[in-house]
């Protein structure tokens, strides 16, 4: 069980603090760099004719899933079914779990969600092999008592990125007889996730990868329609390369999630010309705690950001005057100037990070702090709760 963490809050007006009240290192959110990016996604989702399920692994929070969906996404992906419980308890009611489930606790777990929402949603689960929708069947069996189509199922297919999923065409199709054959479960579509596509810098290497994964997808589809199952729903795609499964006319669902906090990894992509531009959202505010005649140190280290995809980058202080992260252990972080002005920040100097990678970064904190009005004049507008920090399993 995750601790209890103080739940989210809205600020009445007279407790706003500014910006500066900030103690570090915290990890704050720029609310209007975060809902031009909510808005964005949203539209580009709506002109394209397609639905839009954002993967909430990202953020891990209630209170963000609720304002995607009220911006026009259907509901949320997840990877763990702690974390559908963590959403479902914060009112989000149509939750897919973008991943494979074998443990039957787990899937039990699943199915009690499944009744709890009922009427009011979905949860969904894929699945890629055949012991998989056995072990699941027997879970509906003993939690559905009769009830058909209680939980939507999802095949996955590999499209390229040799993780989970079963090889396109023939497998999918016993799969999805085997689906097919459990009245408690609803095939619902295919899961086909290209996640090595993602963080691909050319856009050229994107685009040949979504190429190879649509055909697969087509390939699928057509095996399917000749075993007369279908039409089923296709659900994948991430924020790098989720306009060209929109374009693809075989996708008709996005789960990209990073677009809402956009990290410094994804800010390394070639740009597709037509795809929305995503801004920083996600910051650590971080402290200078020492200064040198090298570097200054500042009181964010790797315990408050993940540096799997990379060190942070640092907001410039000013145009021009930038500054280079270097690790400096758990709670440090070492800053060098770069450029022409080698001036180091001063003894107290706040300055901002951006994350090299946003969710793991999220699930190091129990809250997000919402600022509004900018990160040097704004005020402290909401505390985000984390719901599912640490909700792994
Ligand atoms: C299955 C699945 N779908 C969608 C995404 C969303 O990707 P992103 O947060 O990069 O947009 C991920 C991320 O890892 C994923 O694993």
């Amino acid at each position: 069980m995750n601790a209890p963490v103080e739940p989210s809050v809205d600020l009445a007006p007279a407790q706003r603090q500014g910006v500066d009240s900030i103690d570090t290192p915290a990890l704050v959110v720029d609310l209007d760099a975060m809902d031009r990016n909510l808005q964005r996604m949203a539209d580009f989702a709506r002109k394209h004719g397609v639905r839009l399920r954002p993967h909430a692994k990202m953020h891990k929070s209630a209170e963000l899933a609720r304002l995607q969906m009220q911006a026009g996404a259907v509901g949320v992906c997840v990877q763990k079914v702690a974390e559908a419980e963590a959403l479902v308890a914060g009112g989000v009611m149509d939750v897919l779990v973008t991943n494979e489930v074998i443990a039957l606790p787990k899937l039990r777990r699943l199915a009690a969600l499944a009744r709890q929402v009922q009427a009011k949603g979905r949860i969904g689960l894929c699945v890629d092999s055949a012991e998989g929708v056995r072990r699941l069947a027997a879970i509906a069996a003993e939690s559905f008592s009769g009830t058909p189509d209680s939980l939507d199922v999802y095949i996955e297919i590999d499209v390229g990125q040799h993780r989970c999923g079963v090889q396109p065409g023939p497998a999918a199709v016993a799969l999805a007889r085997e689906v097919l054959a459990c009245s408690g479960l609803r095939l619902v579509g295919l899961q086909a996730y290209q996640g090595g596509a993602q963080h691909l810098r050319s856009v050229q290497a994107r685009r040949e990868a979504i190429a190879v994964a649509a055909d697969a997808v087509r390939f699928t589809l057509t095996s399917l329609q000749q075993a007369g199952i279908g039409p089923l729903r296709v659900t994948g795609a991430g924020t790098g390369s989720f306009l060209l499964e929109a374009a693809s006319g075989v996708w008709n669902e996005l789960q990209a999630g990073s677009y809402l906090f956009m990290d410094a990894d994804y800010a390394e992509n070639e740009r597709e010309p037509a795809q929305p531009a995503f801004e920083h959202a996600l910051f650590v505010k971080t402290q200078v705690v020492s200064v040198t005649a090298q570097h200054a140190v500042c009181d964010a280290g790797h315990k408050s950001h993940a540096i799997d995809s990379g060190l942070p980058s640092v907001l410039p202080l000013e145009p021009g005057r930038d500054l280079v992260y270097a690790n400096g252990g758990d709670e440090h972080g070492l800053l060098r100037p770069a450029g022409s002005n080698r001036q180091l920040p001063a003894l107290g100097q706040m300055l901002w990070l951006i994350p090299g990678h946003c969710d793991p970064t999220v699930n190091l904190h129990n809250h997000l702090i919402g600022v509004r009005g900018g990160l040097r004049q704004g005020h402290v507008e909401r505390i985000i709760r984390v719901d599912a920090r640490g909700a792994l399993t």
